[in-house]
């Protein structure tokens, strides 16, 4: 896909990967991410279950200072929290079975709107993700409370 060709390049030499020791410094990073946030932000994060997604999200969320609990959204797709500087849009992409469901949601108005998306299980949906989004692979490290989650190009979900 040639229209991709620029983003990847842009993406080559921003990839790496960063070794979490700890919970709270998924946190950290979330908080960061946060900050970094520009209206219309779309943030793609992959990884398995447990690899903590749904914990870089809820640390997003209080980033932006979204006072709301975050439920986990996964029997409505997305869940929208309006407390923050800008309004955050939660998705849990998990049981979607075909990206028509995304259309009959009308995503278009998330994600290119005016809050942040978080798209947790981005990987399923990656065909419709715009290309500026910033894409987080989560994965199990060695110990039990460590984790490795590295920024890596969109072009590599697809
Ligand atoms: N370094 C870490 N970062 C994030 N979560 C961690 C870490 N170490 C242990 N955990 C635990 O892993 C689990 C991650 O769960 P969750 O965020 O719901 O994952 P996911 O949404 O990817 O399924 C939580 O129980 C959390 O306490
Ligand atoms: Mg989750």
């Amino acid at each position: 896909m040639l229209f991709r060709l620029p983003s990847f390049f842009r993406d080559l030499w921003y990839t790496r990967g960063m070794i979490i020791k700890g919970e709270e410094k998924t946190k950290e990073l979330g908080r960061k991410l946060a900050e970094e946030a520009a209206p219309g932000a779309v943030y793609a994060l992959v990884g398995d279950l447990g690899a903590g997604k749904t914990t870089l999200t809820k640390a997003i969320a209080e980033g932006l200072g979204v006072t709301e609990p975050i439920t986990s959204p996964t029997f409505t797709i997305v869940r929208e929290y309006d407390s923050g500087r800008m309004p955050l849009y939660h998705f849990d992409v998990y049981r979607i079975s075909d990206p028509d469901e995304m259309f009959e949601l009308g995503y278009e108005d998330y994600f290119y709107g005016d809050g942040l998306c978080v798209v947790e299980w981005a990987d399923l949906i990656a065909e419709i993700l715009p290309e500026e989004t910033r894409v987080f692979r989560l994965s199990y490290g060695g110990e039990e409370d460590e984790r490795v989650i590295e920024e890596v190009p969109l072009g590599s979900l697809i």
